[in-house]
């Protein structure tokens, strides 16, 4: 069968206790189906992103242009970084910065999604930048950490005489905002973010796909498996629809105190996934609800882990720490690498049973044993399994975590799409900086903090 599949039998398993029955999903039946049927009837922006060929048409109309430069740099934090680095990751080899150009036949692709100077100079040392692109993504075009890269960027570009209309790309609202507004002033090459869509919904229009042009994928097929999930996830019957059925073991689980939400790659190129996954998860779900005139706190902690790495680190805890985590293993059944372990040292028994294995079936038969080690501890645990790493199957993880992520936000009786908790801290920044008009934050704040 074509695509990702979702591996629930560890979940299910007559006679295991693992914290979730099928009883208890036949019982949210209906309530699913009523959710499903909400969702596609209210449309939020993500739902119709694989259905807007423009934003393919768009990037890929540049698609000349941008893979004519030496390095492409996107400059854009959470929603407007993480889905690149996540596609980045999984679909270019992990060492395609470092390729040479031979092998290597698209630019280099960094992405700058933190204000760390020794980060950022370190980037800037491995680029030339008069053969580069800087691709700055912001939806609102106000956040404080891709303006400054912004900002250094164009000093940089300055400093070398280059015109900014050359080497710069802006990739925000189609009407509002800074950075529209200096485009359109300065003739900058623009890309839209369609308004619906939120930041961290938003890899499958241009604010993934440009930097996944430059890389040279494929993102036709990334859309076909979008459009392919859509398909699956609106099915209303819970136990055909993959992206439902998952949001409600969560659910489930959630109620009952598992209150963290691992997610183990055992794909050194899938680890990314992880990492896009724990900014939809936490910023979507972690809200403050009114509940009847009383402040509840709701949200499910989502954390990365890599096997087998992980294994020697966090996996005592997973085993026989407190009840409070469900497991999801990223699972690749056909690495596009392959090594064999020499037969070496064969009158060892502790190291001959490995001589002529494969290193896949190496890490997945360790996969293998972590799942049985947590079944054995009663622990929930189930897989999404990739055949191979293609965009296809990448398009289908996104858009299904999406849905699910819809869903588990209705169940949740929260609003997925904002993120009123953020704007605190952001607004502080901008006071201690100095911005215009946060005088008087910046002087309550500084009183706070001096006492
Ligand atoms: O999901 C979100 O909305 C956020 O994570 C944003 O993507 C992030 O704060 C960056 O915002 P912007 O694109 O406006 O710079």
């Amino acid at each position: 069968m074509k695509g990702i599949k979702f591996d629930f039998t560890n979940l299910f398993q007559p006679n295991v206790e693992t914290g979730v029955t099928e009883d208890q999903i036949n019982d949210h039946k209906d309530k699913i189906k009523s959710i499903i049927e909400e969702i596609i009837e209210e449309k939020p922006g993500f739902m119709s992103v694989p259905f807007n060929r423009k934003w393919i048409d768009n990037v890929l109309d540049i698609k000349n242009l941008v893979q004519s430069f030496e390095s492409v740099v996107v400059l854009g934090i959470g929603g407007s970084a993480l889905g690149n680095q996540a596609l980045q990751t999984a679909l270019n080899p992990l060492n395609y910065n470092s390729m040479n150009s031979c092998d290597r036949k698209t630019p280099k692709v960094f992405i700058l999604d933190n204000v760390d100077p020794d980060f950022i100079a370190s980037v800037l040392d491995q680029i030339d930048p008069k053969k580069t692109l800087f691709n700055v993504i912001s939806k609102s075009g106000t956040t404080a950490e891709a303006m400054s890269n912004y900002l250094i960027a164009r000093g940089i570009l300055e400093t070398y005489g280059v015109k900014p209309s050359k080497n710069l790309l802006f990739t925000t609202d189609p009407e509002n905002g800074i950075l529209r507004k200096i485009a359109e002033e300065e003739n900058i090459r623009c890309l839209e973010i369609p308004p619906e869509v939120g930041g961290r919904f938003s890899v499958l229009t241009p604010v993934g796909l440009l930097s996944a042009v430059a890389g040279g994928i494929d993102i036709i097929d990334l859309f076909n498996g979008a459009k392919d999930m859509y398909d699956k996830v609106i099915n209303t019957d819970v136990w055909e629809n993959p992206a439902a059925l998952n949001a409600l073991i969560h659910y489930i689980l959630y109620n009952d105190g598992y209150n963290i939400s691992v997610m183990m790659s055992y794909s050194n190129r899938l680890l990314l996934l992880a990492d896009w996954y724990r900014q939809l998860w936490a910023e979507s779900l972690g809200k403050k609800v009114d509940l009847d005139g009383k402040e509840v706190h709701v949200g499910q902690t989502p954390v990365k882990a890599l096997g087998a790495t992980d294994q020697h680190s966090q996996v005592q805890l997973y085993n026989e720490g407190p009840f409070d985590k469900v497991f999801t293993f990223l699972k690749l059944e056909r690495f596009d690498r392959e090594i064999t372990i020499p037969n070496i040292h064969c009158d060892i028994p502790e190291l001959n049973y490995l001589g002529g294995k494969r290193l896949s079936n190496l890490l997945n038969t360790e996969l293998t044993g972590t799942e049985y080690a947590l079944v054995e501890h009663k622990r929930p645990n189930m897989k999404v399994i990739f055949p191979a790493i293609n965009p296809y199957n990448i398009g289908q993880f996104f858009f299904a975590y999406e849905f699910q992520t819809a869903v588990m936000g209705k169940l949740l009786n929260i609003n997925t799409y904002d993120q009123p908790g953020v704007e605190l801290g952001k607004k502080v920044t901008y006071a201690l900086m100095g911005r215009k008009g946060y005088e008087n934050m910046e002087k309550e704040v500084m009183s706070k903090l001096e006492g």
